[in-house]
Formats: structure tokens, C-alpha cells, sequence
């Protein structure tokens, strides 16, 4: 792992507002896959068209169902890892010295929640959330597997996950909440996300215009690395931990 430099540090200190981006890789070390990892992402053993999308859903709803409904009850046996604890570790630093804190995730497992981050912005909805087709009513689900796929409401309707799928427009409060994180941070963070994924890969280049300092924690290099002021090679469940005890003690 790479040493936190120290102009880093003091840009963590000077923050008066700090938001942070997290992909996949964040989850990563709660055992959860990645998308785009070449030997053990998600969208490496499957196609994101017949699995992702509205038409997919439409063509085959029971193979979709079952395939979120498998990942939420994987989710429901995940713990946060070292990464998530650090996160909310550093909110609570943060705020208790008046500044603010936000997470902006395109996670839909909620470990950043379980770990104790407050106000967590959701990008991509969540895996817990299904929705029927018909009425609209959401209902959180944290039972076992459905025994029927998709599963369907009291009205009768067809219920899907609350995730958002490729070709959907992000909920808008959640997009809005986020453009005003990014637009007011004087510290963009993105962690654990290979960075392109739109909106959320336009964030880092709204934070770049304004001058915001920012910094990008993933184990591989991605298409942001050369533009961030810092690009920390490594686990996020190791430096981000480390990171925080740096600056917070
Ligand atoms: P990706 O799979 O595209 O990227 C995960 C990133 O995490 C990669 O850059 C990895 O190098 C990095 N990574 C893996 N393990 C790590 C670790 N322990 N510490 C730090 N970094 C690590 O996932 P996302 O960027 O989240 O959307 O993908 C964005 C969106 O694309 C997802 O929300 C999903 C996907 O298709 C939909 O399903 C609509």
C-alpha cells in the first residue's frame, strides 16, 4: 500500500465539506463481486443486456428476479469491511468539527449504512426495495428468497427491484442531492469505482472545473488516476483506514 503523502493529509484537515463517490470496489472486501474485475466481475460471467435493463426484464422477467433476488440474499450475509467502517469514521471526525460529509453510491447492498454512515445518497436505488409494476408501492424485503419469480404484490402486479437499471434516469432526488455534494465539496473522493458509469463519471470532471482538491482511492489505475490530484494504488480496506488515522488519530 502506498504512504498517505502529506499534502494529502492537509488537504483532509482544511476540508470544510467532503464528498465521496464509492463503486463496487468499496464492497469488494465484504466479499461481494465487482462488475467489471476481468476474472471475477459480474458483468464478466454475465451480459449486462440480458440482466440490467428494462427489455431484459420485459423479455425475461423470472431469470432477472431471481438473479437480484440471489444478489440480495448474498448481500444479506455481507458485513461491512475495514473500507466502510473507515468511512463513517471519518463522517463522525468530520462532523464533530462542523464541517460536512456525504456519500454518494452507486452500491446497492447498503453496507455503508450498516457501517454508520449517516445520509447516504443512493445513485442506483436498492437491492432490499422492490416495486410493483402496476400500483407503485415499494416494500423493503429482507426475508428469504422469494419463492416465485418475479414476485408479485397484493395488488397482483408484477414486482421488480429497486435498482436502477441501464437506459433509467437515476432517481432525481438522488441526482439532484448529488450535483449539490459536488458542486459545494472542497474535497472530491471517488473509491472502489472503475469512474465509467455516467452520471457518476461526470462528477469528477464537475469537481476538476470548480478546482476542487480530489482524490481517488482503486486498486488499478483508471480513467480518472491521471487527472486526480492524488491516485492511492491499493485496497480501499487498507487505505482508507489508514488515511483516517492519519488525519483523525
Ligand atoms: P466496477 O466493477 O466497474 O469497478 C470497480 C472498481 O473497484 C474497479 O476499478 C476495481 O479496480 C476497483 N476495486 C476492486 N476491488 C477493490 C478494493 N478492494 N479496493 C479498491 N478498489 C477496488 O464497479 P462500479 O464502478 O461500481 O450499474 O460500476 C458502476 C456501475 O456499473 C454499477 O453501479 C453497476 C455497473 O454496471 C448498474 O448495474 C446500472
Amino acid at each position: 500500500m502506498e504512504s498517505i503523502p502529506d499534502e494529502l493529509r492537509a488537504a483532509v484537515h482544511a476540508a470544510r465539506h467532503v464528498t465521496v463517490l464509492t463503486g463496487a470496489g468499496v464492497s469488494a472486501e465484504s466479499g461481494l463481486p465487482t462488475f467489471r474485475d476481468a476474472l471475477t466481475g459480474s458483468w464478466a460471467k454475465f451480459d449486462p443486456q440480458e440482466l440490467a435493463t428494462p427489455a431484459a426484464f420485459q423479455r425475461n422477467p423470472e431469470r432477472v428476479s431471481r438473479w437480484y433476488d440471489e444478489r440480495r440474499c448474498h448481500c444479506a450475509a455481507a458485513r461491512p469491511n475495514a473500507a466502510h467502517a473507515a468511512l463513517a469514521a471519518w463522517q463522525t471526525w468530520q462532523e464533530r468539527r462542523g464541517a460536512r460529509f456525504v456519500v454518494l453510491t452507486q452500491n446497492v447492498d447498503r453496507l455503508h449504512q450498516l457501517a454508520g454512515s449517516r445520509n447516504v445518497i443512493e445513485l442506483h436505488g436498492s437491492l432490499w426495495v422492490w416495486r410493483c409494476l402496476d400500483c407503485n408501492a415499494e416494500n423493503e424485503e429482507h426475508g428469504p428468497a422469494f419463492p416465485i419469480h418475479p414476485p408479485r404484490c397484493a395488488c397482483g402486479g408484477v414486482r421488480r427491484p429497486g435498482v436502477v437499471w441501464f437506459g433509467e434516469n437515476l432517481p432525481l432526488a438522488a441526482l439532484t442531492a448529488a450535483q449539490e455534494a459536488v458542486e459545494a465539496c472542497d474535497l472530491f473522493v471517488s473509491v472502489g469505482t472503475s469512474a465509467l458509469v455516467e452520471p457518476a463519471a461526470s462528477f469528477l470532471g464537475e469537481a476538476l472545473t470548480r478546482g476542487t482538491r480530489t482524490l481517488e482511492v482503486n486498486l488499478e489505475p483508471t480513467p480518472i488516476s491521471s487527472v486526480v490530484d492524488w491516485s492511492l494504488r491499493g485496497r480501499a480496506g487498507a487505505i482508507l483506514p489508514a488515511l483516517v488515522a492519519s488525519v483523525a488519530g
